[in-house]
């Protein structure tokens, strides 16, 4: 059976991670929990971007070999996996062996082909884009997204003909509407391809750190077309015959990418696919860029977050809530402290928090800490799981903000009943009408812990544990699941 395929982006080796590498590491990993725990077969792979002239001349600033640079950066990233619980299936490195061999491979099959040829460019360049732009791109002379000056370059290169598969594209994204996401973000990429694409350079004479060309070793390979090929070379593409497990995997079924890198994502790579003769992938999808109260993060600002800082003060899953909830996934988003406090205090601490330690005392309370059986004719539970099937539609098609919401509102509707059902009352002439009461709530947590699961795995768990049938809850003070921060 085929295994629904999701990748990240492969991260530049430059510097350490940050929120933004984190936030698409995290969606691909809500979704794909989101899919296990529905009994669907997934392979989410994600990893590091190692070659270039950026991270090269990175590596000789701290005296360190790119080699020897990239794998301590690289050992950051999974690091903070770790931290993060993010459960991928595999990282890939573009500087492994058979990466390389594999990218060497098709590059030649492609000069076979006739689609990759010798020529000359002279263009302007961006450095930090590891890209030659277009003088239209520009803005005051300068790149668009780095506002760094552009260089004016001309050199023997290989050339990709991009141009031959301009209609092929526009057919493709015709048929599959679903291929550029969110929809929005179609227009600016069906614009582009239809006002022309031109053949682009896909090797480099000058720059050293990358994969040279088999056939002509003094070109290395573009950074972004050794990268791209990560997503066929990590589940087992080869050119002279794939492994059993790319047929498993293959095609992708989405790679999540931040909006400045769709193009790539968009045009280039299934125009590379064409030409090698596999299959497009059935989706990608940008998702927006986050800033920092306000600002765009940089080095110079000295405004990264570094999300292990905010795991300390404030745990994981609130971490891994917060940033699905403030911002709909495919939008941009603003990460400020004060707002992550007031959703830490209000929707978890309050809604949640107390509404899980405020059922499990009165268990321990009124039923003598046992947990209840199966409620038949729950009114509340069942309107809760009349909830299920749109907040699973909101999670097949990434709209995790959305899902949460629908959550959110469950757990105000709990709340509610307690407000209003006051068991405590009940409790001193009804014991039945409470012991009642208290098994609709215990059976609704439950389905609340299994949404919140690819969300917030640890708290799901926690509250599944208190929860289970049968078990007796510890009559001491359940801890709460999100202590208050002043
Ligand atoms: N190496 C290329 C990608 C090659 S994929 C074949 C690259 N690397 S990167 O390190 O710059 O990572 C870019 C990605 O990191 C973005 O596309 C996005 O997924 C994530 N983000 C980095 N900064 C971000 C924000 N400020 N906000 C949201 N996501 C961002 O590009």
């Amino acid at each position: 059976m085929k295994k629904y395929y999701i990748t990240t982006p492969l991260y530049y080796v430059n510097y350490k991670p940050h929120i933004g590498h984190a936030y698409t590491t995290l969606a691909a990993d809500v979704l794909s929990r989101f899919l296990k725990s529905k009994g669907i077969a997934v392979y989410f792979q994600t990893g590091t971007d190692e070659h270039g002239s950026n991270i090269e001349k990175t590596a000789r600033q701290f005296n360190k070999e790119p080699k020897q640079w990239a794998d301590e950066i690289m050992s950051e990233f999974k690091n903070l996996w770790k931290t993060l619980h993010i459960e991928y299936d595999y990282f890939i490195r573009t500087t492994d062996k058979n990466h390389e061999e594999q990218v060497q491979n098709i590059f030649e099959k492609m000069i076979e082909n006739g689609d990759i040829y010798l020529g000359y460019y002279e263009g302007l360049y961006c450095q930090s884009c590891e890209n030659y732009l277009d003088e239209s791109e520009l803005i005051d002379g300068k790149c668009p997204i780095h506002k760094k000056e552009v260089e004016k370059i001309k050199e023997e290169t290989y050339f990709f003909k991009l141009s031959k598969y301009e209609k092929p594209l526009l057919e493709y994204y015709k048929k599959n509407p679903e291929f550029l996401s969110p929809s929005y973000r179609a227009g600016e990429i069906i614009n582009f391809v239809q006002s022309g694409l031109k053949d682009i350079s896909v090797s480099r004479t000058k720059v050293a750190w990358g994969i040279q060309v088999k056939s002509n070793p003094k070109h290395t390979i573009y950074v972004w077309f050794d990268a791209l090929i990560n997503y066929i070379t990590g589940p087992g593409y080869r050119t002279d015959g794939s492994s059993s497990q790319f047929n498993e995997v293959w095609p992708c079924d989405v790679h999540l990418v931040g909006k400045e890198i769709f193009r790539f994502h968009a045009i280039i790579w299934p125009a590379i696919l064409m030409s090698i003769g596999v299959k497009l992938p059935k989706k990608v999808y940008a998702h927006g860029w986050w800033t920092v109260e306000g600002e765009k993060m940089s080095k110079s600002k000295g405004n990264i977050i570094n999300p292990q800082d905010i795991v300390q003060e404030y745990g994981l899953d609130a971490f891994r809530y917060f940033i699905f909830r403030e911002v709909p996934f495919g939008q941009d988003g603003d990460f400020s402290l004060s707002a992550f406090k007031t959703r830490y205090n209000s929707e978890l601490a309050n809604d949640l928090g107390n509404l899980f330690s405020r059922t499990i005392n009165m268990i321990n309370k009124y039923l003598n800490s046992s947990m209840p059986d199966k409620p038949y004719n729950s009114q509340t539970f069942s309107q809760l799981y009349s909830s299920q099937t749109e907040i699973e539609k909101d999670m097949y098609s990434l709209q995790f903000s959305s899902a949460l919401d629908k959550i959110w509102k469950n757990i105000s509707i709990l709340n509610k009943k307690i407000d209003t059902e006051k068991p405590w009352e009940m409790a001193k002439t009804d014991k039945e009408k409470v012991k009642f009461f208290l098994y609709e709530m215990v059976w609704s947590l439950r389905l609340i812990a299994s949404w919140i699961y690819p969300f917030m795995p640890d708290t799901s768990t926690k509250m599944q544990m208190y929860l289970s049938v049968g078990q007796i809850g510890d009559s001491k003070k359940v801890e709460p699941l999100f202590p208050r921060k002043l």
